[in-house]
């Protein structure tokens, strides 16, 4: 719509009058996507998201996505003005882990080493020794595991306990869960099969159990993208926010992708797979946010100095 074309244009004037960069993720709307692409920003998953802002020369990095992802670009990058379209994008797993009561957590168990998963608060994050997204959570905890280390793993009890599974790695687990992810239904997913059984079936690790043991793939929203391409199957089953279906579509236009059902009878809800929090993020309170310089992240410096130990080493961390 012409509406949607005016602030475009006022956004791509924006970021250029203010040296400022759009960092968007994938589950954020396709316009904003796009948006990111065309203006030499990025559209990422949070591990790529958290490189690129903090490689970027910028003065300013716009972070479309949720909270805890505005949080760590300042983290990363005190000296830069960071905004978001609006403070209010949270996610259920940073909800569900308040840093007063993970911080007694961790003080019941000080023999296991602490690894919180990128979607927490900076004060989460402070009383960590790792963080990890889901795209190297695996690797950092077989790295873990192998130097005898026992783990206290929060928030999200589905993919700990994927991890666990797969590693065998001893796994003290965190009660968090994401309302979106939580949602998708193995029931759905095997009916789908049994209309396809050529289908491929690739799932973001904080679906339940029963929906990762369905999967010929499981990663991060990068990964996930990336095994779309190099799979040879031409049918896709994806339990993941519907938001990845814009990047996902451009890289495999000749595949037919399906979205994982969220209800056990096999019926699609088009509205459920897609995160409330990511939806909040549009191009007006995008344009907003440049022109009135309005949802800016500010991170406590000393709890910055101590969030930054456990971020550094997921970045520097190489298998
Ligand atoms: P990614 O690390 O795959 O981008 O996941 C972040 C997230 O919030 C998924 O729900
Ligand atoms: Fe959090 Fe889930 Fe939303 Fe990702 S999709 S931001 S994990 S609530």
């Amino acid at each position: 719509p012409a509406q949607d074309e005016a602030r475009i244009d006022e956004i791509k004037r924006l970021l250029e009058a203010n040296n400022a960069v759009l960092v968007a993720h994938y589950y954020t709307e396709d316009a904003i996507q796009q948006l990111a692409e065309e203006t030499g920003g990025c559209v990422a998953d949070s591990l790529e998201m958290a490189r690129f802002g903090a490689r970027h020369e910028a003065d300013t990095l716009v972070v479309a996505g949720v909270r805890f992802m505005g949080e760590t670009a300042k983290i990363l990058s005190p000296e830069k003005r960071v905004l978001m379209p609006t403070l209010e994008a949270t996610c259920s797993l940073d909800v569900g882990c308040p840093a007063d009561a993970f911080s007694a957590f961790c003080d019941q168990h000080p023999d296991r080493t602490v690894v919180v998963y990128a979607n927490t608060s900076a004060a989460v994050k402070a009383r960590a020794d790792w963080v990890v997204t889901s795209s190297i959570a695996v690797d950092v905890i077989e790295y873990l595991q192998a130097r005898g280390e026992k783990i206290l793993w929060a928030p999200d009890k589905h993919l700990g306990g994927y991890i666990q599974q797969k590693t065998g790695a001893d796994m003290l687990l965190w009660d968090g869960a994401c309302i979106v992810h939580e949602e998708f239904k193995a029931k759905g997913i095997e009916d789908l099969k049994a209309l396809y059984p050529d289908a491929a079936v690739l799932v973001h690790p904080e679906s339940p159990a029963s929906v990762v043991e369905l999967a010929d793939v499981i990663g991060s929203t990068s990964q996930l993208i990336r095994a779309a391409r190099e799979l040879p199957n031409d049918k896709l089953v994806v339990a993941t926010d519907r938001g990845i279906f814009f990047k996902m579509q451009q890289m495999v236009p000749e595949k037919t992708l399906f979205e994982a059902p969220t209800a056990g009878n096999g019926a699609t809800c088009r509205s459920c797979a897609h995160c409330p929090w990511m939806a909040m993020n549009a191009l007006d309170n995008l344009a907003g946010a440049l022109r009135e310089g309005s949802g800016e992240i500010f991170v406590d410096a000393e709890l910055r100095a101590r969030a930054l130990k456990p971020l550094e080493r997921m970045l520097n961390f190489q298998r």
